[in-house]
């Protein structure tokens, strides 16, 4: 398959492998609302926090949205195109596989983006998520003036790329009717069965029954215009025309048209690929939201995004409840959007504005604040969020488990790199679980209650006793074992020693 090249590629595709496995820490002093939520405001670099995710939340996020640096020139004073579009490259790349493998079968990834790396990022997703799972591109009016200054061509769009994790298996909702799409429904004739849309009764296909001549209420004659059928035989017309389904015109004597009624048209629509302002915001509007919610914002938010383009994406992409991923969170729409929409949402923001500005706006969400899409889903306010920042590795550089390090966080690492599948929750007990029928315990930590450094990290015959029994192949990771090979091997018992350096 074609692929794109860039300096520092090779880095960048086992960047991941290397990104040090960070376990989130709370910090309660900066969260707000309901403690019992599940919603997380993450202070740190994408990298590592996409990666301390994984063990709790991989295939569980059912839409990832970001709205990374578009790597606009106009950021650097002395631009190097070929030096910075590789960084900007390098930088993507791994944060879309880890995106990847946090969405869920049915989940899809929308990504907003300009002509800067559009086509660059589309060649690169495809590389990452596969061709096959391309869903398509939406082109954003993001802007509707035109700007007279502009040298060559008053730049008003964005695109947003979307690709499922599975193509086959990825779900897509329709929109509601919009009130406008309604308001073309009319009733003139005052039919009882409510405002109808008139539409053609012919068209260009053949159609052996369809030439004949139809008498108006005023006695006048119609038949298709040249070249074109009556789309219904003559008896389906007539029949039509005694139910009231054919309106000749207000004075009766226009061609036949036949009606559709509101009440029995479909009352969702498939999305389209062309979104307007009108629909899903624009850039000005969006800055307003922002300014209104938070007190001496500044121009780092040039390229906010309006709370209406947000709501249209996740009332296509998700149902109340799911889970939302913005990893380039900037002022906290996605995350302020996802809760007045009661989905569940994780945001990562890297600059101090994680704590001034997305938890600043957050916490009025959660006191009920009346701006951007409150009015429209009737937003009353409640929920929290926990917001976090990243803990130490759990592995120094040498490969070793730091001191400090908890059972939860070790157990859900060595879960999710052999199964590589989230642990739902921390047991009490060393058997972390079953998976495609080996079972896997972990010793550390005094996990059996002896709190002696060594104390039960130590696979030996008495301590075998205790495990939880299981009918299948066994695999324990300790600090040591004393037990023979043979001994294992009868058992159908792998041991794998700790500590050691995670190469997921
Ligand atoms: C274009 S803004 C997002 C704006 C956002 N959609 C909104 O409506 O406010 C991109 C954000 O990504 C953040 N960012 C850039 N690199 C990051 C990284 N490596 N980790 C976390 N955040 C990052 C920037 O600090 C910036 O706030």
């Amino acid at each position: 398959m074609p692929s794109l090249h860039w300096t520092g590629k090779d880095a960048a595709v086992v960047a991941i492998r290397d990104v040090p496995y960070r376990p989130l820490v709370a910090v309660p002093s900066l969260s707000y609302g309901e403690p019992e939520t599940e919603n997380l405001l993450i202070q740190g670099d994408n990298l590592d926090a996409l990666k301390g995710l994984l063990p709790v939340y991989a295939g569980r996020v059912k839409c990832v949205f970001i709205d990374p640096p578009y790597n606009t020139r106009s950021a650097f004073e002395h631009y190097d195109d070929n030096r910075e579009h590789s960084i900007w490259l390098s930088m993507m790349y791994p944060r879309l596989e880890l995106l990847r493998e946090l969405l869920s079968e049915d989940g899809s990834i929308w990504v907003t983006i300009d002509d800067n790396e559009g086509h660059y990022l589309k060649v690169m997703m495809d590389e990452v998520f596969g061709r096959g799972n391309f869903v398509t591109g939406l082109c954003w009016e993001k802007v509707y003036t035109l700007k007279n200054t502009a040298r060559l061509f008053s730049e008003q769009h964005d695109h947003i790329l979307i690709y499922s994790k599975q193509f086959d298996k990825v779900t897509i909702n329709h929109l509601p009717r919009s009130e406008k799409q309604n308001s073309a429904f009319k009733n003139p004739d005052n039919d009882h069965r409510g405002p109808w849309l008139d539409s053609a009764v012919h068209a260009r296909n053949f159609y052996s029954k369809g030439s004949y001549s139809v008498t108006g209420p005023t006695g006048k004659e119609f038949s298709p215009p040249q070249g074109r059928y009556w789309t219904v035989s003559k008896e389906n017309f007539e029949q039509m025309d005694r139910d009231r389904m054919i309106w000749w015109g207000r004075d009766g004597n226009n061609v036949p048209r036949k009606k559709a009624f509101l009440s029995e048209v479909k009352q969702s629509v498939v999305p389209g690929t062309i979104w307007g302002y009108q629909d899903s915001g624009e850039n000005a509007q969006a800055k307003n939201e922002i300014k209104a919610l938070v007190d001496g914002i500044s121009e780092v938010f040039i390229t906010v995004k309006p709370e209406r383009l947000l709501r249209r994406i996740l009332v296509i992409a998700t149902n109340p409840g799911d889970l939302v991923l913005d990893s380039f969170l900037g002022s906290g729409t996605t995350a302020a959007v996802a809760h007045k929409m009661g989905r569940r949402w994780i945001g990562i923001e890297m600059g101090d504005h994680a704590e001034t500005h997305c938890a600043a706006r957050l916490r009025k969400v959660i006191d009920g604040e009346q701006g951007g899409i409150s009015k429209e889903v009737n937003w009353q306010g409640g929920g929290g969020f926990r917001f976090c920042r990243l803990g130490e590795p759990v592995f120094d550089g040498r490969g070793s488990i730091r001191p400090g390090v908890g059972f939860a966080d070790l157990a859900r690492w060595v879960w999710y790199r052999e199964t590589r599948q989230p642990l739902a929750e921390v047991p009490t007990t060393p058997l972390l679980g079953v998976h495609q029928g080996t079972a896997y315990y972990l010793l550390y930590n005094g996990i059996l209650g002896d709190r002696r450094p060594a104390g039960g990290n130590v696979l030996t015959a008495p301590l075998l006793q205790v495990l939880a029994p299981h009918d299948g192949p066994r695999v324990v990771f300790g600090e040591a074992c004393r037990l023979h090979e043979s001994r294992l091997a009868a058992l159908n018992l792998r041991f794998r020693q700790l500590p050691y350096q995670a190469n997921a």
